[in-house]
C-alpha cells in the first residue's frame, strides 16, 4: 500500500469559466472536478489530503469536508506560493508530498499510483509527471540536458522560441520530498513574466543544488487535461462519459446509443443489461443482470434487481426488485421499495412506500407513505390521501386486496387481507379482511328524464 500526502491546489478563480462558482466546483459526470481529483488521490493511497483553497474557499471547503483538510491561500500569488501555505499544516511531516491540481478531473488513480511508485523506486527528490503533446501551447515546457536529464521547467510566457518548440510539457503533478521542498520553495522568487511564485522553479533549484530530479511521461495525454473553460468542461464530460461507457460495454452491457447515454462513473451495471437512448444513470445506482433501462429514463441512487424494465421514467433513492416493470412515465421518489414482479405503470407516483411482491399499480395513481402487501391490485386513478394539511399519515393495504378505480384511501387507514374496495369510494375507516368497502352515493336513475326536460 502506498502512503503519501496529497496537496491539491484549488485556490484559483478560473477566470475563463466566466462563473461565480469556484472553478474546481464545476461538475463533470455529475461530480465537482475537485471531487474527481480527491477520489483519484484517495484510491492511489494518499493517506493524508490537503486542499489549498482561496477563491470561493468556503464553498470548496464544504465540498471536500470530511475527506480532506483545507488550508487557505488568501491571495493567489502563484502555484509555488500555494504549496508554501500548506507548510504550516505539514510542519512535522517527513516523506512524499504529491502535488495535484483541482481542475484535472480525468486523472486515474492507477496513473497516480504508478507515478508515486516510480518516484519511490528512483529515490529522486522530485519527480514531475509530463506529457508529450502535438500542441504544447500554454503549458510549462520540460527542459532536459544533452543526456536526457531534467534541468528545469519554463513557462510558456517566459520561454524562448527554441524552448517553446519543446513538446514535452508539465502536467502540474509532482512528487516532492518534505521537508526539503519547503526549504527550496522559501527561496523561490517571482521575477518572471507573470510576477508569480512558480512551483515549477523548485525543480530547477533542486537540480542546481545537485539533487536528483526526474520526469515520468504519462501515456494517456487526455488524462492530464486541465479545465480552464466551459468548452474544455464539455470535452472532459465527453471523454469521461466515453470512458465509462466503454468499460460497461467491455463488461457485457449493451449501450444502444452511446451518444445519448450518460452513466456516472459511480454506477455499477451487470451483464446483458441493455441501456436504451436518452438514459442518465447516476449516483450510487446499481443495476442487475438482464434489465432493460430506457429509453428516456433517469435513475439516481437506485438499486435495481435482475430482469427489470424501466421505460420513460424517473426514479431516485429507491429500490426496485427482480422482474419489475416501471413506466412509461412513472416517478419513484425516495424510500420506495418495489418487491419482485411489481408493476408500476403510466403516470404513477410512489413515495416512501413498500410495495409487496407482484402487486400492480398500472395507471394514474399516487401512492405515498404506504405499506402494501403482495398481490394487491390498485385500480386506475387510486390515491392514498396521506396528508391532512399538517401531518403525513400511513396507509396499509394487506396481501391480495383489490382497490377499485378512483378510490381514495384517507390515511391513517388499513385495508385488510383480500378486502375489496368499490370503485369511486372514499375510504376513511378500516376495511376488514374479506369485506367489500363501499363509500359512495347510491345511484338513482330518473326514468324518462331526458324526454320530460325538452
Ligand atoms: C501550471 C504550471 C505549468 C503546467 C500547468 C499544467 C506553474 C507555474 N505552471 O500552469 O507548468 O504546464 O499548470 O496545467 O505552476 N493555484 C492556486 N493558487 C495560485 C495559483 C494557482 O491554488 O496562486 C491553483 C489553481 O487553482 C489550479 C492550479 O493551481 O488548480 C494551477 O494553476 P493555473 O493558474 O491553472 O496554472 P497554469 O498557468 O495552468
Ligand atoms: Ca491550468
Amino acid at each position: 500500500m502506498n502512503h503519501f500526502t496529497a496537496v491539491i491546489l484549488a485556490a484559483g478563480k478560473g477566470t475563463r469559466m466566466k462563473s461565480d462558482r469556484p472553478k474546481v466546483l464545476h461538475e463533470v459526470a455529475g461530480r465537482a472536478m475537485v471531487d474527481h481529483v480527491l477520489t483519484a488521490a484517495e484510491e492511489a493511497g494518499a493517506s493524508r489530503r490537503l486542499v489549498v483553497i482561496g477563491f470561493g474557499g468556503e464553498r470548496v471547503a464544504a465540498a471536500v469536508e470530511g475527506r480532506a483538510e483545507t488550508v487557505v491561500q488568501e491571495e493567489q500569488l502563484g502555484t509555488g506560493h500555494a504549496l508554501l501555505v500548506s507548510q504550516a499544516a505539514l510542519a512535522n511531516f517527513s516523506g512524499t508530498i504529491m502535488v495535484l491540481c483541482g481542475d484535472t478531473p480525468l486523472l486515474r488513480a492507477e496513473t497516480l499510483r504508478q507515478f508515486y511508485q516510480e518516484h519511490q523506486a528512483s529515490g529522486a527528490q522530485a519527480t514531475v509527471l509530463t506529457a508529450i503533446l502535438d500542441d504544447p501551447t500554454g503549458y510549462g515546457r520540460i527542459i532536459r540536458d544533452d543526456f536526457g536529464g531534467v534541468c528545469r521547467i519554463v513557462e510558456q510566457k517566459d520561454a524562448t522560441d527554441a524552448e517553446r518548440a519543446v513538446r514535452e510539457v508539465n502536467t502540474g503533478i509532482y512528487c516532492f520530498e518534505a521537508p526539503l521542498v519547503f526549504e527550496v520553495l522559501a527561496g523561490v522568487g517571482s521575477n518572471n513574466a507573470q510576477g508569480e511564485y512558480y512551483l515549477t522553479d523548485v525543480l530547477g533549484d533542486l537540480v542546481a543544488r545537485g539533487q536528483s530530479v526526474r520526469a515520468v511521461v504519462v501515456e494517456d495525454t487526455e488524462e492530464m487535461m486541465g479545465i480552464n473553460s466551459r468548452g474544455q468542461l464539455a470535452e472532459a464530460e465527453a471523454i469521461l462519459k466515453r470512458r465509462v461507457l466503454v468499460a460497461l460495454m467491455e463488461n457485457g452491457v449493451t449501450v444502444v446509443d452511446p451518444a445519448s447515454t450518460f452513466v456516472e462513473p459511480t454506477v455499477v451495471i451487470e451483464r446483458d443489461t441493455i441501456l436504451y437512448p436518452f438514459t442518465w444513470l447516476g449516483g450510487k445506482t446499481v443495476i442487475g443482470k438482464d434489465c432493460r433501462i430506457g429509453p428516456n429514463t433517469r435513475l439516481t441512487n437506485v438499486q435495481v434487481g435482475e430482469g427489470t424494465e424501466v421505460h420513460f421514467s424517473y426514479a431516485h433513492d429507491c429500490e426496485i426488485g427482480d422482474g419489475v416493470t416501471v413506466g412509461p412515465f412513472a416517478h419513484l421518489r425516495p424510500n420506495t421499495v418495489l418487491a419482485d414482479k411489481v408493476k408500476v405503470g403510466n403516470f404513477v407516483e410512489v413515495k416512501n412506500s413498500v410495495i409487496g411482491e407482484g402487486s400492480k399499480l398500472p395507471h394514474l395513481s399516487y401512492i405515498g407513505d404506504t405499506d402494501m402487501g403482495a398481490g394487491v391490485n390498485m385500480g386506475c386513478g387510486t390515491i392514498t390521501v396521506n396528508y391532512d394539511g399538517k401531518k403525513k399519515h400511513r396507509t396499509t393495504i394487506e396481501d391480495g386486496a383489490f382497490v377499485g378505480c378512483n378510490a381514495n384511501l384517507v390515511a391513517p387507514v388499513t385495508v385488510e387481507k383480500g378486502a375489496y374496495i368499490a370503485a369511486g369510494s372514499t375510504i376513511t375507516k378500516n376495511v376488514p379482511a374479506g369485506a367489500l368497502g363501499v363509500a359512495r352515493a347510491k345511484q338513482s336513475n330518473l326514468e324518462g328524464w331526458v324526454k320530460k326536460r325538452s
